[in-house]
């Protein structure tokens, strides 16, 4: 097992992406503090993790809310005594024309996806500064590395991580903080169907599943002592680059 004895907190567990990764991470050894805001999924995971023979905690949490992210993170500290692995995943999409987002709308997902990421990393970094080292991996996208249309604040937002994963990065390497960026392409998950990505319909059987990139996270977050995953872009086979 690659994590055994790891403490590792997924943000947007309880569905898509950050449940396939918990529910790896777990496999692997990690014990899993799992954090979204709808508690029967999250009971529903930890019962599976359990059932499997690993082990998880549900926090029920907004991400965009620092009192419940600092909440998070002190609870993982609190039963575990450290963390060492911070998957920030949590994220909402928008896919509309440019002339027809609103205020709201901006605040919503800017807060969902970057001002959380912010949040959940200055929570746990004093963490992992104290404990002599951490992984902390950044589930951005491939709209984070190029704009789409008709995505422009949904592109904003996974820029905006994109920038702070390359600043931890170069802020914290040389405290054995290694911050790694994921980029996927589409992702058959409830975010794609809903008000995330899909341009052509609900037909989602050329993308990647939540569960590559959940490997992609693994290989991000395996022990190494010698090396750092910086960056790692995931292309489903329907997708050009
Ligand atoms: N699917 C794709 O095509 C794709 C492609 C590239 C990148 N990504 C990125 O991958 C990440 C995960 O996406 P996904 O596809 O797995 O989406 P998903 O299936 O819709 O899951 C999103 C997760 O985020 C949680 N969440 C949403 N708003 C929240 C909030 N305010 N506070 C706490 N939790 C919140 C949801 O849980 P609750 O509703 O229970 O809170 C859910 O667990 C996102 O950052 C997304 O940008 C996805």
């Amino acid at each position: 097992m690659r994590l055994a004895n790891k403490i590792a907190l997924v943000t947007g567990a309880s569905r898509g992406i950050g449940h396939a990764t918990s529910l790896l991470l777990a496999q692997e050894g990690a014990t899993v503090v799992a954090a979204a805001r709808t508690k029967k999924d999250l009971d529903e995971l930890v019962e599976r993790i359990a059932s499997r023979g690993g082990k998880a905690k549900g926090v029920i949490c907004d991400a965009t809310k620092a009192a419940d992210v600092a909440a998070c993170v002190n609870e993982a500290i609190r039963a575990h005594g450290r963390l060492d692995i911070l998957v920030n995943n949590v994220g909402i999409g928008g896919y509309r024309p440019f002339l027809d987002w609103s205020e709201a709308d901006y605040d919503r997902i800017m807060a969902t996806n970057a001002k959380s990421t912010w949040l959940f990393s200055k929570e746990a970094i004093p963490h992992m500064l104290a404990q002599g080292g951490g992984n902390i991996v950044m589930v951005s996208s491939v709209a984070g590395l190029q704009g789409y249309p008709s995505e422009g604040i949904y592109c904003m937002s996974k820029f905006a991580q994109v920038a702070l994963a390359q600043s931890l990065d170069r802020e914290f390497y040389k405290q054995n903080i290694k911050v790694s960026l994921v980029c996927p392409g589409g992702v058959e998950t409830h975010f794609a169907i809903g008000d995330g990505r899909t341009h052509g319909g609900p037909n989602m059987s050329g993308f990647s599943t939540a569960e590559d990139v959940a490997d992609a996270i693994l290989l991000a977050v395996t022990p190494r002592d010698r090396s750092r995953v910086v960056n790692v872009i995931l292309r489903p086979m329907n997708e050009m680059t």
